[in-house]
């Protein structure tokens, strides 16, 4: 085999080799970062919506469906960066959160359940639709933060 076309597989491999392992063990405060990142993309994202439900902004059904959008994505990312290594951070997150897994995962699915509604309410630009969802989304937003989240 051509030496340098080895190298460059090699080189390759051992590329991907290192981009599993450092996200294997990927250290507390860069996963602590990261998903207060994404938290604070929730706020920037979820704002605006909670404006509009409580009627504090006018109803905008495309900013609605582009927010709704990201926070679909959104949704899905912070949770893997909660993992026992971070305990000992200095982070707003409870300790009820790796002494309750299991609950924990019951929040983020009712989330998860309630941005979906969100999504589907968006499609259709009817803003009763848009609200009955949103009230969801809040309420599951609060209700995680109640349990998991230091006082703020
Ligand atoms: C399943 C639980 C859960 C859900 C659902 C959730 N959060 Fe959070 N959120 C947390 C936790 C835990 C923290 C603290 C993270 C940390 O400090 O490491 C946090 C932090 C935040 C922060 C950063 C403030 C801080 O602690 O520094 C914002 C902003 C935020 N959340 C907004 C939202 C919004 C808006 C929603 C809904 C659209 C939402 N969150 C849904 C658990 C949740």
């Amino acid at each position: 085999m051509n030496k340098r076309l080895f190298s460059i597989g090699l080189a390759l491999l051992l590329g991907a080799g290192y981009g599993v392992t450092a996200f294997a063990q990927a250290k507390p405060e860069v996963l602590v970062k990261q998903r207060v990142a994404v938290m604070i993309l929730h706020g920037k994202y979820w704002g605006p919506l909670s404006g509009m439900n409580q009627g504090k902004v006018p109803y905008n059904a495309e900013i609605v469906a582009r927010n709704a959008g990201f926070l679909d994505a959104l949704s899905q990312m912070p949770w893997d960066g909660f993992q026992p290594s971070t305990k000992d951070q200095k982070t707003n997150a409870l300790p009820a959160i790796y002494e309750n897994p299991a609950k924990f995962k019951e929040a983020q699915d009712r989330y998860r359940g309630a941005i979906g509604k969100l999504v589907a309410a968006s499609k259709g630009g009817d803003e009763g639709a848009f609200k009955a969802a949103a009230g969801e989304v809040g309420k599951s937003c609060g209700g995680c933060h109640e349990s998991f989240r230091e006082k703020l």
